[in-house]
């Protein structure tokens, strides 16, 4: 099955990361830090605070039961937040109590066709490019590109293989197997720092960082939209 109809369907319970800024990680949370190799507080502090402001439009690609989404809610007081997923999040992020600061978009493919040009200062991911194979990414990328604010960032998780097997695949949670699978046979797609940077640059992004280096498992990429 082509990995981008199995992520049409694998999420539809409402993928959780749990409680992002408590000093001490609920199960769910500890349990992916295990895998993944760093603090998910750690990676707010560092990977997204600095990007907020009061007022920012901030995008979020792939928001499922919303651990991320309610933490950036809570650092821009006058801002607003879109949601793209294939899963429908509002039952589980309930826009109507955000008084029109949370919107929630439903899509089926990455054209980002729903959102406006020019419009947001912040766009962020986690645990859904690593899922995506590199030809997504691109349309993603791509197609998100003149949504953005000149000057705006976007900060995504990804997988990437080399980090992984220096940090071992056993440890991170990916099955081992994938390494004899086409990309479209597994839900770890190849991918490594100078593919990501390579195909961003391409599209017209610019690379701020390939990594923030704040995971052992994964990288976490820097972008702005530049002139
Ligand atoms: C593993 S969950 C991660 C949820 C959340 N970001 C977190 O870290 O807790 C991935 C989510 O991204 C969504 N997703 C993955 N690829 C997507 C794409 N290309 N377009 C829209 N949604 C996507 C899935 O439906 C799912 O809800």
């Amino acid at each position: 099955m082509p990995t981008s109809n199995w992520l049409k369907q694998e999420f539809h319970y409402g993928y959780d990361s749990g409680n992002i800024l408590t000093p001490i990680p609920n199960l769910t949370r500890w349990r992916e830090e295990r895998r993944i190799g760093g603090s998910y507080r750690n990676v707010f502090l560092k990977a997204i605070k600095p990007y907020l402001q009061e007022n920012s439009r901030v995008l979020e690609l792939g928001a499922g039961l919303g651990a991320w989404s309610r933490t950036i809610l809570q650092y821009i007081p006058q801002g607003s937040l879109h949601t793209i997923d294939y899963q429908d999040v509002s039952e589980w992020l309930k826009p109507n109590q955000y008084e029109g600061r949370l919107i929630c978009h439903q899509v089926n493919d990455n054209s980002a066709s729903c959102l406006p040009e020019n419009y947001f200062d912040f766009f962020w991911s986690m645990g859904v490019l690593c899922h995506n194979n590199v030809g997504d990414i691109e349309e993603i990328l791509k197609n998100i590109l003149s949504k953005m604010k000149v000057g705006g960032f976007a900060v995504h998780q990804y997988s990437d293989w080399e980090k992984l097997e220096k940090y071992g695949w056993k440890r991170g949670g990916v099955p081992l197997e994938f390494k004899q699978k086409p990309d479209d046979e597994i839900w770890w797609v190849r991918n490594n720092q100078s593919t990501m940077s390579a195909l961003a640059e391409s599209l017209g992004w610019e690379v701020i960082s390939p990594d923030l280096n704040l995971v052992k498992r994964d990288s976490i990429i820097v972008l702005k939209r530049g002139e």
